[in-house]
């Protein structure tokens, strides 16, 4: 699919805002909490939208690859963040903006308590066992979609074992109050390729073609994206099938 850059979906310059990689939670100075997300996907996906006509606004955690550079007509902005409270203030910041809030980040669920930060310098080594207490963050995802506009389009990602994919991503679905739910297996982490199963509120399943490389995919779900706003209707007309 090539959309009119200027006209996606009926409308003139779209929005889209991508979450991509992992978030540190700071232990001490030189210590973080983390994961092994790559953020590849969030920019094979950010750097799609731009080709097809999207202002983009990418939102981008630690990562030591490559970043996108804003090209010379500046369809893309790139904002760094480090931790779950960053991209929570930014979140607060872009989403009012944005069209469709794309949820790629792999944030932390769990960080440090505050009051048990080990030091505000550099934790020494000792002899003694040690604990470190941590505290649940916000679900981000859900606190934007509990303030949006009717019409802006919340998709997120459900990152799940193979037996567990379809439930869970179902319930985060429901849980979290979004239009679209990415499931794909744990293998997809810090990995090249994705084999994805995307779900809608309106029950629709739609399969990606087999393993896909993370490039590939970034079009694939972009006209899935496009498609829903051409048709919102669509939502409310149930089981769309498979693909
Ligand atoms: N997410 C978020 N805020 C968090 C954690 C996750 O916005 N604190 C978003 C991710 O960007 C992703 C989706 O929620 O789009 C993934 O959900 P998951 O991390 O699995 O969240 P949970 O609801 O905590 O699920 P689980 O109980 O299975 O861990």
């Amino acid at each position: 699919m090539t959309p009119n850059p200027s006209n996606i979906a009926g409308r003139l310059h779209p929005r889209l805002l991508i979450t991509a990689g992992p978030t540190h939670e700071i232990i001490d100075a030189v210590r973080y909490l983390g994961n092994r997300s790559s953020g590849r996907l969030g920019i094979a996906l950010a750097t799609e939208a731009v080709s097809a006509g999207w202002h983009t606004t990418l939102l981008l955690g630690p990562i030591s690859s490559a970043v996108p550079a804003p090209g010379s007509d500046s369809r893309l902005s790139v904002v760094r963040f480090l931790s779950c409270s960053d991209l929570q203030r930014l979140l607060r910041e872009h989403a009012p903006k944005a069209d469709v809030l794309v949820m790629a980040a792999a944030v932390a669920d769990y960080r440090p308590r505050p009051n048990s930060m080990l030091s505000e310098g550099k934790f020494r080594r000792t002899n003694m066992p040690l604990s470190l207490e941590l505290e649940p963050t916000p679900d981000l995802l859900a606190e934007v979609a509990a303030n949006r506009r009717p019409e802006q389009m919340m998709v997120g990602f459900a990152l799940e074992p193979r037996a567990e994919l379809l439930a869970s991503a179902k319930a985060k679905l429901e849980r979290k109050k979004i239009d679209l739910v990415v499931g794909n297996p744990l293998e997809t982490m810090d990995s090249d390729t994705i084999e994805a199963v995307v779900l809608g509120r309106d029950g629709s399943e739609t399969r990606t073609p087999g393993l896909m490389t993370k490039t590939a995919f970034a079009p694939w779900l972009l006209s899935i994206i496009e498609k829903r706003m051409e048709h919102p209707a669509a939502a409310h007309l149930g089981r769309a099938g498979a693909a």
